[in-house]
């Protein structure tokens, strides 16, 4: 598993030219593409990273890559992240991580938004926990509003977010109407934000055991 995730972000680096601004995701595939962006560097490659957390942060500035603030820039010319499901309409579930609030910021600042994941995350339905990160004052409130849209929430236990807040891993029977779930979600007092991506991915880049496979959004 861990050769497909790298043959994905591998892929991916290929599309990072000199004087980009590259949004750098979180998690143990998008990790694969900080570090090959690091020898990059080595090699004199001239770019900006903006990480989508704090530990992605710490693994670029290790690797040399120069780390800028998302509020020094208008925009974000190319971000590659990891997921933890990918559906037919390139709609993702992140957050397994904790840091899907940075993520769809950043997300929703890049140009591109490239998803790198070994093929395992490929569903045509999804079933991946939903996480939510929702502000510590009244989580149990919030989680008893979430169990009214159907959702089984679970706190993480141990864990708060780079933001200061907890993450409620939501289980479900099914999910759907995506689109409209994430507003609803995200409209109710105490959630700061969920980890449904819709429409924000460019393409999907799949490690698989024979090489690499792209999805594209179909514009
Ligand atoms: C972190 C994320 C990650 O990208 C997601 O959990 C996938 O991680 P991994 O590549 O380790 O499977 O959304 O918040």
């Amino acid at each position: 598993m861990e050769e497909l995730k790298r043959k994905a972000a591998c892929e991916a680096v290929k599309e990072i030219k000199d004087g980009m601004i590259v949004g750098l995701g979180t998690g143990s595939t998008a990790k694969y593409a900080i570090l090959k962006l690091g020898e990059m560097v080595k090699e004199g490659l001239d770019i900006i990273g903006i990480a989508t957390s704090l530990e992605s942060e710490r693994i670029a500035k290790q690797v040399g890559i120069n780390v800028a603030d998302i509020n020094e820039y208008d925009s974000i010319d190319i971000t590659i992240d990891g997921a933890d499901q990918v559906d037919d309409n390139l709609n993702l579930i992140k957050g397994g991580g904790g840091a899907l609030l940075r993520e769809k910021i950043i997300a929703s600042c890049s140009k591109r938004e490239i998803i790198v994941v070994d093929e395992s995350k490929i569903v045509s339905g999804f079933s991946f926990p939903l996480p939510v990160e929702v502000v510590k004052f009244g989580w149990k409130r919030t989680a008893e509003k979430l169990a009214k849209l159907n959702f089984k929430p679970r706190i993480r236990h141990g864990f708060v977010t780079d933001n200061g807040n907890y993450i409620l891993d939501c289980e479900y029977d099914k999910l759907e109407n995506v689109e409209e779930m994430e507003a609803e979600i995200n409209n109710l007092p105490g959630v700061v934000e969920n980890g449904l991506f819709i429409g924000l991915a460019s393409e999907v880049i799949i490690g698989k055991k024979e090489g690499t496979e792209i999805m594209r959004k179909i514009k």
